[in-house]
């Protein structure tokens, strides 16, 4: 049944007949008041946030401090990811595998059904065209969010490339991936709404065969903004392996050395464990000559080319940055980028109208501010944060800021063809056990380390915070299909370069987390990672040799560049030495990981387990 509403036309320039109809069948599903097709221009992204104000959701910060800038304050029940209520839809459930949620793609569409039936009833239908990537990049892709939250509209004008160009690319039959999101709370006629709509029940769904995402009640980041985890890692990962590329949780930065030198290094690090910081790194003083330039901060799509080199881009234009810990000491850079123009969500309101989270007090001297208005709307002061411990920010409150803020965006972050990667790292959160920094002595070797990574959960999810969990190449809630089938992927990669006598990136294996008796972190991390990312340059330059560990090959003390850090030869005993009976558990851990896994373990791994049992028994 269609409502009884006129809905605008499509644009002229729209003329792909698919989307049109398909735009149509859904409004008439879910029986918006209006439909809005979006252009992406300023002129729109200026009335949206108007609009946005007016509603009670943005407030515009102090125009002097935080130009063009505004704070959203979500509903306390929707501050994260939902991982369990996040599904992938293929026909077959040991398609999806043992780590994702499943339900058959009939039962879910059925469930469904009610739920989108009539979702956006009292407000606007926004057609939202994005590419992700560089327009007509051959590693891009289109999607298409109907969305009925004009703060979508806004954080994908900022995170995606987004208006009317699309249309350009996708001409009369492109392909889009077709993507639904409603907040699931329809309005009744004369209903007042509220500041953060959304639904107590939600589903994130993927349906990978047909390359579509629904998404249901959460108006929240990679819940909403379908672009990003839906779209580039869950349906992308599907596609990639379809058709031999990756679609990976990384970060692309470019490593300029003194000799003028330029290599790129792409790093899987699960969610809220350091990518944007690294991406953004500013080399601390005594590396004067380096330079370290970010192309992306989240995900990195990288398509191996017929040269035999691995091309990397940027499917985003834009950051979805984690707000506390960022302050001028840790990430210069990131703090520089947030002066103008930004979208905050769910960090402090101070009294001038400007914003606060934790760590900014190290920026003032370790003075916070007397009083502000907390992510929740509540009068908070340093006391009142004592006495009940509440935080002016929430600890996944974020930032969504245009790549072009950076200053140290990379010259070729926009290039269609991509970069070349030169160097991949993986590095989860662990207090103990893993070390600073190894090599991988293989390809299989590294995909093992990646395919066994394990990290202390953080505030990015909803869920149990810092319990340690596998969570492999930081994929854990993003792979789209089987993980042991994804961890094939990666193998058949290496084998495929390997049968056409072409080398493959180096593969590192980091930690920055590991802490001393007292539950201090030894590393000093944000800015001294460059030393560790040096010593990877050197490696990849043949400059530093290494030694053999039973994790792979670690850098020697001296290998590593101190100037400027006071960090004795013991402290880097404490963050690199290799435990044995913590490591014996650990490959206990590996273990259990690889028997959930079971069904398709490709077998290398299984024998490169057993290799690492011998070295640690030896
Ligand atoms: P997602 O956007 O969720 O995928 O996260 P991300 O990997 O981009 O995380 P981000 O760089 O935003 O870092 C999140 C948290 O890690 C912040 O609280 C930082 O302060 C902290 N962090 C980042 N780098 C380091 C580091 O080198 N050492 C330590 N100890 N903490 C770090
Ligand atoms: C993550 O959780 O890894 C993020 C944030 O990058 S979100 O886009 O909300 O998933
Ligand atoms: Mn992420």
């Amino acid at each position: 049944m269609s409502s009884s509403v006129e809905y605008a036309k499509a644009p002229n320039y729209v003329k792909n007949a698919k989307l049109v109809a398909w735009v149509a069948e859904i409004a008439a599903l879910t029986k918006p008041a209006a439909i809005y097709w979006c252009d992406g221009s300023d002129e729109e992204y200026a009335r949206m946030c108007d609009l946005l104000v007016k509603a009670g959701t943005f407030k515009k910060l102090n125009e002097a401090k935080r130009p063009n800038s505004f704070l959203a304050c979500s509903d306390p029940s929707d501050v994260a990811r939902v991982e369990d209520r996040t599904f992938i839809c293929s026909e077959k459930k040991e398609n999806a595998g043992p780590t994702n949620n499943w339900m058959a793609p009939a039962e879910m569409r059925t469930t469904l059904q009610p739920l989108f039936d009539g979702c956006m009833k009292g407000r606007t239908m926004y057609v939202i065209p994005f590419s992700m990537g560089p327009l007509g990049s051959d590693i891009a892709h289109i999607g298409i969010e109907l969305s009925d939250s004009a703060y979508v509209v806004v954080n994908q004008k900022i995170m995606t490339r987004m208006g009317k160009a699309v249309y350009d690319v996708l001409g009369t039959d492109g392909e889009f991936v077709p993507c639904v999101h409603t907040v699931g709370a329809p309005l009744e006629a004369g209903q007042a709404d509220v500041t953060w709509p959304c639904n107590k029940n939600k589903y994130i769904v993927h349906f990978p065969e047909t390359r579509e995402i629904w998404s249901f009640g959460s108006g929240y980041g990679g819940n909403a903004l379908l672009g990003k985890k839906c779209f580039a890692l869950r349906i992308a990962s599907n596609m990639a392996r379809d058709e031999g590329w990756l679609a990976e949780h990384m970060m692309i930065l470019g490593v300029t050395t003194p000799e003028g030198k330029k290599y790129h290094v792409a790093a899987a690090f699960p969610s809220a464990c350091g990518k944007t910081n690294f991406a953004m790194l500013v080399p601390p003083a005594g590396f004067e000559g380096w330079k370290v330039t970010t192309v992306g901060d989240d995900i990195a799509w990288i398509k191996p080319r017929a040269d035999g080199k691995m091309y990397a881009i940027n499917p985003e234009a834009g950051y979805f940055g984690v707000a506390p810990g960022t302050n001028f000491h840790t990430n210069q850079n990131c703090m520089s980028s947030l002066n103008k123009n930004v979208i905050y969500t769910n960090v402090g309101l101070t009294d001038d109208g400007d914003v606060w989270w934790e760590g900014m007090e190290d920026d003032n001297g370790g003075v916070k501010p007397a009083h502000l208005i907390d992510w929740q709307g509540k009068d908070w002061t340093p006391a009142i944060a004592k006495e009940t411990g509440a935080k002016a920010a929430h600890p996944n409150a974020r930032f969504t800021v245009a790549a072009i803020n950076n200053a140290a965006l990379d010259p070729e972050w926009d290039n269609p063809k991509g970069v070349v990667i030169d160097a991949f790292m993986f590095g989860g959160r662990r207090s103990t056990t893993v070390p600073l920094a190894t090599e991988a002595r293989s390809w299989v070797e590294g995909v093992y380390m990646a395919a066994t990574m394990g990290s202390e959960t953080t505030a990015a999810a909803v869920g149990q915070m810092g319990v340690v969990r596998r969570d492999p190449f930081a994929m854990l809630p993003f792979c789209g299909y089987n993980m042991s089938d994804y961890f094939q992927h990666w193998l058949n990669v290496g084998a495929k370069f390997k049968a056409a006598g072409q080398s493959l990136p180096n593969i590192y294996c980091v930690n920055w987390f590991r802490k001393d008796a007292n539950g201090k972190f030894v590393w000093p991390g944000y800015s001294d990672n460059m030393r560790v990312l040096k010593w990877i340059i050197d490696r990849v330059e043949g400059k530093a040799q290494g030694v053999d560990t039973m994790f792979g090959k670690a850098p020697l003390f001296d290998e590593i560049t101190w100037k400027g850090l006071n960090f004795s030869a013991d402290q880097f005993k404490t963050v690199t030495s290799i435990d044995k009976a913590a490591w014996a558990e650990e490959l206990k851990l590996h273990e259990a990981h690889f028997q959930q896994l079971a069904y398709h373990l490709p077998k290398e791994l299984v024998e490169t387990k057993a290799l690492f049992e011998q070295k640690l028994s030896a």
